[in-house]
């Protein structure tokens, strides 16, 4: 008899909209492996009873999406220093029950996009990133490894701005504030990580932190640009663009954590924006 064959899923709630089983079923047929990757809605309450239950049917690994990135940090058994780190998971593997090895692939996949993808370079840039929630945190570690002049949070609620820059201080020249202290400084990157763009919400944000070289990110994969990304073209930015290659990026990470070989992502982003 052949080996029940091996299955992934992403956990959140909401899920109806997740592109990631689109991503995988790419990634898989790509290289050729068998697998079966879903996307399954959790219950607020069910968390740890869901992962059990998925690692008894033969689950191998588990992408995790609001609200349960810090519940799957909690669960896990080992962390990797990138999750440990962010006090967030979004990659679960599943060695056993009650065995679990939890990473972050969110900063890697938001670093490879732009850097592979939209050919930046992050060394010596001056980079704003907007937002100081979960999500934000997940990415400054790789940002700050990509050693930037500069990176800036800048959250609605400034303490929290202040607090992530303090607990990354020790990896680079990090600071925190609130939206309306910039002075008449622009950035060379800007990155929307807040979840203002969910709600169809725009960040306060003033006009004079982009030129005309600014390159603009919203971490949101959007099918419509998002009020975010409206906002920086009419102030003159020079690309704008969403978090869709971020999206595969990540994906891509965890595929590679799970089946030890990394997928092209390339096509997979452009079939996604077809989809
Ligand atoms: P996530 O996991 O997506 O990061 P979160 O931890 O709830 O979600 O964080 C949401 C982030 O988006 C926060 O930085 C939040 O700002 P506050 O800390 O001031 O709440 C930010 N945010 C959400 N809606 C916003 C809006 N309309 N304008 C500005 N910031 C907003």
């Amino acid at each position: 008899m052949s080996d029940p064959i091996d299955r992934y899923a992403v956990f959140g709630n909401p899920i109806e909209h997740s592109k990631s089983p689109f991503i995988h079923a790419r990634f898989a047929e790509q290289t050729g492996q068998q697998l079966i990757y879903t996307a399954e809605r959790v219950d607020a309450d069910d968390f740890i009873n869901a992962v059990a239950r998925f690692a008894e049917n033969n689950g191998k690994g588990l992408n995790i999406t609001v609200p349960f990135k810090q519940d799957a940090w909690q669960l896990a058994t080992q962390l990797s220093e990138r999750a440990e780190r962010a006090g967030a998971v979004n990659t679960l593997v599943i060695n056993g029950p009650g065995d679990y090895f939890g990473d972050n692939t969110d900063g890697t996949g938001l670093v490879r996009d732009l850097v592979r993808n939209h050919k930046l370079r992050l060394e010596h840039k001056n980079i704003l990133i907007v937002g100081a929630g979960g999500a934000v945190r997940g990415v400054i570690e790789p940002l700050l490894s990509s050693k930037p002049a500069s990176l800036t949070i800048a959250n609605r609620t400034k303490h929290k701005a202040l607090q992530l820059a303090e607990d990354f201080s020790d990896l680079g020249n990090i600071k925190g504030c609130g939206l309306d202290e910039f002075g008449t400084d622009s950035y060379d990157i800007i990155i929307n990580g807040t979840s203002a763009s969910l709600s169809g919400e725009l960040p306060a944000l003033s006009a004079t932190l982009i030129n005309e070289n600014t390159f603009c990110y919203d971490m949101m994969y959007a099918t419509e640009p998002t009020p975010f990304m409206r906002w920086a073209q009419q102030q003159g930015a020079k690309r704008v663009v969403d978090g869709k290659g971020m999206l595969v990026e990540q994906a891509a990470e965890s595929f590679r954590i799970w089946r030890g070989c990394e997928p092209e992502t390339a096509p997979v982003i452009v079939a996604l924006s077809r989809f």
